[in-house]
């Protein structure tokens, strides 16, 4: 574990040109990337589209039963420039992330996907992961089928902003959870649901 200091995103941009009606016709699983880094501002967009928030009581880009927000998004970072190989927490109420994991893992999480080679080309994986328990307190049984729920929400939310940025990635649900959760550096009550990976399309 390396918990570093918390570092600012830029602010997201809210004026994108393209549309939404563009981006979804547009919108595809991308497995091939071109051989270039991401940049903060990339990070910052895919980040708040995920989960970011949107509004001053606490609410996010995508929806959350009850509005108890179990997904956690952490990035497994490879090649962003300005921000060195390891695994980061994304903080949505302050817009910022956390490393908590040194070194790129890129490799590692290829073969825990089952020897996809997706996470191992991307500058960049994200991870999406829930916490049953937030949603237990209230919804018992539920808790689980309204977090895999989430995650789709959240999933096509990283599609969107990164089909509208010409970028490209792909859900991948088939990875062995334990190495993920080795890997990226987990605490022990969360669940990785989907990797994301992201790059530059070619
Ligand atoms: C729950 C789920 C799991 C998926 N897992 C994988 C995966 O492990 N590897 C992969 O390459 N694609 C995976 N996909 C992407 C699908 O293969 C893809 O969405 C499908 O072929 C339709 O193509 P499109 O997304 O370009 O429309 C997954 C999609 C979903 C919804």
């Amino acid at each position: 574990m390396a918990d570093g200091e918390a570092i600012m995103l830029p602010p997201p941009d809210l004026t994108g040109s393209n549309t939404l009606e563009k981006a979804l016709a547009e919108r595809r699983s991308v497995r091939t990337y071109a051989d270039e880094p991401l940049d903060m501002n990339d990070l910052s967009q895919l980040l708040w589209g995920t989960q970011g928030v949107t509004d001053p009581r606490g609410f996010r880009t995508a929806p959350s039963a009850g509005a108890q927000y179990p997904l956690e998004v952490t990035v497994a970072v490879g090649r962003v420039e300005g921000l060195s190989p390891g695994s980061y927490r994304y903080i949505p109420a302050t817009h910022q992330i956390r490393k908590i994991h040194d070194g790129d893992q890129r490799e590692r999480l290829s073969a825990a996907a089952f020897s996809q080679q997706m996470p191992a080309d991307a500058p960049v994986t994200f991870v999406i992961s829930g916490i049953y328990e937030r949603t237990r307190t209230r919804y018992g049984e539920r808790a689980e089928q309204y977090t895999w729920m989430e995650a789709g929400h959240a999933s096509q939310n990283c599609y969107l902003i990164a089909t509208a940025r010409g970028l490209g990635t792909v859900a991948i649900g088939a990875f062995d959870d334990k190495a993920v959760v080795e890997i990226i550096g987990l605490p022990d009550d969360e669940i990785p649901l989907y990797l994301m990976p992201v790059g530059k399309r070619l």
